[in-house]
């Protein structure tokens, strides 16, 4: 019977190269804090327990996360490291929380890209009396910990780069940290472990040399690719790790049949759902989630979060678009911004300048022209005229405003909530309605015009 998996993910170390009040494992990748990833993908594997050992920015860390862990796996801890004495150690403060009959997978909090389908591959090469560790051949593995090969290919243990003869430096097979190990053996070894080295530190990859000796069959597997196995230290490795997420997200896009003018200049920081012949533009940001449904088309520097956005939707450049839901031939924008609560049926059109919030517009409901559209009911057909303000807000409480269906409001006309506009009522332009506008006949409420015929123009004064 295979062993069960528990995972343990080391993320106590400061990263103190980001120089950032921000903990290491929480600064964001891709909008998703490095260690979330590394937990979205652990929990993948489905184990049977995920202990998470923190150290630095720790009640932060906790305080981002805490719910991230305990919807990933019931069985879950977070396991203190007060003090960073190395790798070995931290792996030692979570083993109260492990149990013989299982098998450890050690992960980095700080290497975000690793892949369900490698740790699985490594998993399969651990057993009861065999261990197995993730490689990496580099072409430059400076700061890696080398691993040292007998004449047969056999693994015989890790040199740290610092403890390292200029001949195991040339080594350039690296050691990624990630491990599968029988914790009945790990816990044995880890109490063998002495810090008698360059760092001063308990080395968890100590323990490679231990296993050779205690007959323990270690089976390394290289990565195959270097992109998952790489971590991140500063800035600047954090810009190469979204650049590397941006392309191969941009690449599954692609793959699926929608068109990306430019695969270099598309964010998604979340799931981007899409349906058959969707097109997207340039500098497009896609946050939370988001489905597009089929021939779907976003404009260039468009900003959308958690919306859904139906079938034949044309969005026009520059619009943002959050917590809404767009029907079916819909237009938007360009210069648009639909706020949370945003909900538009069918063939709704809203042009430039107009900001909807928390206001439903029926089919066919037209906001053409700079106008705000907050805490309404926009019946079906209704047309709401360039500059036509709702004034939902008395300075301490929102209104709601209902309009019905065919209504049109004049430009330049300000409802001041709460308000009714009856089906079919048509309001002057200009006009402040405060009172409910009856249904089906014209509403003006404006100063009537007039022309004074004895006027004269003032003439300068000599
Ligand atoms: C470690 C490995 C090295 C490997 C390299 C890959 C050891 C001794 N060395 O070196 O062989 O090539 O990673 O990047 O294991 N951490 C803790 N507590 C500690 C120390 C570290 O939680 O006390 C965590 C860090 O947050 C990080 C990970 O362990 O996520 C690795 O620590 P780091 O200091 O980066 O180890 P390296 O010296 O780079
Ligand atoms: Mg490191």
């Amino acid at each position: 019977m295979p062993l069960s998996i528990s995972i343990v993910i080391l993320a106590a170390g400061q990263g103190k190269r980001m120089k950032s009040d921000l903990p290491k494992v929480l600064q964001p990748l891709a909008g998703k804090p490095l260690l979330g990833h590394v937990i979205d993908t652990a929990a993948t594997l489905a184990p049977k327990s995920l202990h998470v050992v923190y150290g630095h920015g720790g009640e932060q860390v906790r305080a981002a996360l805490g719910s991230t862990l305990s919807a990933a796996v019931p069985q879950h801890s977070w396991v203190l490291q007060a003090e960073q004495l190395g790798t070995g150690h931290a792996v030692q403060q979570a083993l109260p929380a492990l149990h013989d009959g299982e098998l450890a997978l050690v992960l980095y909090g700080d290497v975000p890209l690793i892949r369900a389908t490698t740790l699985r591959e490594l998993i399969a090469l651990a057993g009861t009396d065999a261990m197995s560790l993730l490689t990496v051949l580099l072409d430059d593995p400076t700061g890696y910990g080398r691993i040292v090969r007998d004449a047969a290919g056999r693994v015989l243990g890790i040199v740290e780069q610092k403890d390292a003869t200029p001949e195991q430096l040339r080594i350039r097979e690296g050691n990624t940290g990630v491990m599968a190990v029988p914790v009945v053996h790990l816990r044995r070894w880890l109490g063998r472990l002495r810090n008698a080295n360059a760092q001063g530190e308990y080395y968890l990859t100590d323990i490679i040399a231990m296993a050779v000796d205690d007959g323990v069959k270690v089976t390394p597997l290289v990565a195959p690719t270097i992109e998952e196995v790489l971590g991140v230290n500063d800035k600047l490795q954090l810009a190469e790790l979204e650049a590397e997420l941006r392309k191969s997200r941009a690449r599954e896009l692609m793959l699926a049949g929608v068109t990306l003018v430019d695969p270099a200049r598309i964010d998604v920081r979340g799931t981007l759902t899409t349906g058959r012949d969707v097109f997207i533009d340039v500098n497009a940001v896609f946050e939370g989630a988001v489905t597009l449904g089929h021939r779907v088309r976003i404009g260039p520097n468009c900003v959308l979060r958690d919306c859904h956005i139906a079938d034949d939707v044309r969005v026009n450049a520059h619009c943002v678009i959050e917590e809404a839901s767009v029907g079916a031939a819909s237009i938007i924008g360009p210069f648009a911004r639909l706020r949370p609560g945003t909900q538009l049926a069918d063939d709704v059109h809203i042009g430039n300048f107009v900001e909807v919030k928390n206001s439903s517009m029926d089919t066919g409901a037209k906001a053409n022209h700079l106008a705000y559209v907050g805490d309404a009911t926009v019946g079906a057909r209704v047309n709401i005229g360039a500059g036509t303000i709702i004034a939902n807000y008395d300075g301490a409480n929102k209104h709601h405003t209902t309009i019905g269906a065919d209504a049109h409001t004049g430009s330049n006309s300000v409802l001041v909530a709460p308000l009714t506009v009856g089906e079919g009522a048509t309001i002057g332009a200009g006009s402040t309605v405060s009172k409910d506008v009856p249904a089906g006949k014209l509403t003006v409420a404006r100063a009537k015009q007039v022309t004074l015929d004895a006027w004269k123009r003032p003439q300068r004064k000599r």
